[in-house]
């Protein structure tokens, strides 16, 4: 499948099937975040893969699910994080999100539905799964085999701004 239409198909699902998610496509999700770039190439990520039960119904008391089979729980590693030294931001938040558009775009592919989620409750999931210190949640990645309808790719002359007001040329 071409880039474009991946990227067009993908829309956000929040009604799943009680079918898993298979391990061949799970591994293929991982290897997308694996090869995802970070700056510096400092890799400070790290996922949480949650499938069982009990672990799902621990993600669930921090945030909205949607009966998913799968959640990966991107946690920025603050011990690893690049600083931009002029003014000293950590990317690793950047970083995480970046590993997690490519496992969400790799589970496109594999015909598998998502849903970013970034509403959740950090110290819920903090204590639930004793994450250390310098991990921090940064976003959900919610996956499974769609209940909803396929996305409308035709959606974005609608559902986004125009493109000429996202986009400036050499002036604001
Ligand atoms: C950073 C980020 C955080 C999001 N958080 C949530 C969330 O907590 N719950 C949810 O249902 N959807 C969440 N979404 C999904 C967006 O609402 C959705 O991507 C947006 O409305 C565009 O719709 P589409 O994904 O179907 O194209 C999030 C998306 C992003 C990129």
């Amino acid at each position: 499948m071409d880039f474009m239409k991946i990227a067009k198909q993908r829309h956000s699902v929040r009604s799943y099937t009680k079918q898993k998610v298979e391990s061949e496509k799970l591994a293929l999700i991982l290897e997308a975040a694996h090869v995802a770039p970070t700056a510096a190439n400092a890799q400070p990520v790290r996922l949480l893969v949650v499938q069982s039960e009990e672990g799902l119904a621990k993600v669930s008391k921090a945030a909205g699910i949607y009966g998913a089979p799968l959640a990966i729980v991107v946690c920025a590693d603050h011990a690893r994080a690049w600083v931009c030294p002029f003014d000293k931001k950590q990317t690793c938040d950047i970083d995480a999100s970046i590993l997690t558009d490519h496992m969400m775009l790799q589970a496109t592919e594999l015909g598998l539905g998502s849903v970013w989620v970034c509403y959740f409750k950090p110290d819920v999931l903090r204590e639930e799964f004793d994450l250390p210190d310098n991990l921090e949640p940064i976003n959900i990645l919610v996956l499974g085999y769609s209940n909803d309808k396929p996305g409308d790719t035709n959606r974005f002359d609608t559902q986004r701004i125009p493109l000429e007001e996202l986009v400036s040329y050499d002036t604001f």
